[in-house]
């Protein structure tokens, strides 16, 4: 499957039929969808950017009332796409847009596998829902759709990232992305979020897995990493992300989170009052601003440990955090001074994986 050099993602929707244990949204209980003409008039100006790959996701994106629609008309106008997916509405999109499979245009579909077995992915995603998602990949793979799994750990699924891996390998996906589940607050109020010296023996045994088996196997944005300024496709200009009611954020992890509802800070411009060239720019102060902040946090010798969790400095730099103070004893909270000592160990471990 290809990576993408540059991608306008949409949130399609923030209809979702299901509650999982992790979500990062706030408010899926909305059910604001895009009007398929205001994506029309972002893909006409996304012409000047030479038909970037187009990235779907939601809430459950095949939910969006003209999902079909909306596949046609990138067909139409000459985009590649793919899209982020429960799997839950597979035999139905399946039958609706079937046809572009193998055509060019449909570049793959991400599912969401947060679980080896049926009993923790539906722990984490709910009754039923192993099964669809198994239904999906295996009709994308008749179809010749490639296929990625995105598994988000956390304390539900943490056991079973090695059975992930062999499970993608018996199912011929074309490759295993593993993330962080981002703190959140029910994360925090139901002790699934896993702490963050967890994180690095999770980001350990990522590498480990990538090396033991033939599946590609990556580590989603938000692992550790060292790199100074710019960790992800966003930071890099190498993306945009326009949300399910036409306003360009940050990017998509921080989109909805925290529980900022519309004062989020991450939320740049709204594409239905200003352009699309107009709002990049905006944009591009913006990630010029967080480069700024862990500039000057590193020459002034603060960049800690923990915020080497890349998204994790986002969220506290974008004020995404304020129910944390009703967490004041959970490991994210309390600080970097434990995580620090654990570091200095991991990444020796971690520099005989480059
Ligand atoms: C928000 S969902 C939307 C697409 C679709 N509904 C799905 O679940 O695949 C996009 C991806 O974000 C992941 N995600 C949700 N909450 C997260 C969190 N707290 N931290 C990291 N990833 C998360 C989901 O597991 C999914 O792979
Ligand atoms: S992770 Fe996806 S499927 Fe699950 S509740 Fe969130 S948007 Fe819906
Ligand atoms: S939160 Fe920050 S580091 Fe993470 S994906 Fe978004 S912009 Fe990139």
């Amino acid at each position: 499957m290809q990576s993408y050099d540059f991608f306008i993602g949409f949130e399609l929707t923030r209809h979702c039929n299901l509650r999982c244990a992790h979500c990062m949204r706030d408010d899926l209980d909305l059910t604001a969808n895009l009007p398929i003409e205001f994506i029309q008039s972002i893909l006409e100006q996304a012409t000047a950017y030479n038909k970037p790959h187009i990235a779907m996701t939601g809430g459950e994106v095949t939910l969006h009332p003209q999902f079909g629609e909306i596949i046609d008309l990138l067909v139409e106008m000459g985009y590649g796409f793919h899209f982020v997916t429960n799997g839950t509405t597979f035999p139905k999109v399946m039958q609706r847009i079937g046809p572009y499979a193998g055509g060019g245009y449909w570049k793959g579909v991400s599912i969401s596998l947060d679980g080896a077995t049926e009993e923790t992915h539906d722990a984490v995603r709910g009754a039923g829902v192993f099964k669809k998602a198994l239904n999906a990949i295996a009709l994308c793979r008749a179809k010749g759709v490639p296929v990625t799994i995105q598994m988000v750990v956390n304390r539900l699924n943490r056991h079973e990232m090695r059975q992930m891996a062999e499970l993608c390998t018996r199912m011929r996906v074309n490759q295993l992305f593993i993330a962080h589940m981002q703190p959140t607050p029910h994360g925090l109020r139901d002790d699934i979020v896993l702490p963050p010296e967890d994180w690095l023996k999770v980001d350990e045994e990522v590498l480990q897995l990538g090396q033991t088996f033939r599946l590609p196997i990556y580590q989603s944005a938000g692992h550790y990493d060292m790199i100074p300024l710019s960790h992800c496709k966003f930071l890099r200009n190498g993306a945009l992300n326009i949300d399910y009611v036409g306003r360009l954020t940050v990017c998509c992890q921080l989109s909805n989170t925290g529980g900022m509802g519309d004062e989020a800070r991450d939320v740049v411009a709204d594409l239905n009052k200003v352009t699309l060239a107009e709002g990049h720019a905006r944009l591009l102060d913006v990630y010029n601003d967080v480069h700024k902040a862990r500039l000057h946090k590193m020459h002034a010798g603060g960049l800690q440990g923990m915020d080497n969790y890349h998204c994790w400095f986002c969220m506290k730099h974008f004020k995404k955090l304020n129910y944390m103070k009703n967490f004041p004893n959970h490991p994210w909270v309390k600080g970097d001074s434990e995580v620090n000592r654990e570091v200095a160990d991991h990444v020796k471990r971690m520099r005989a994986y480059q």
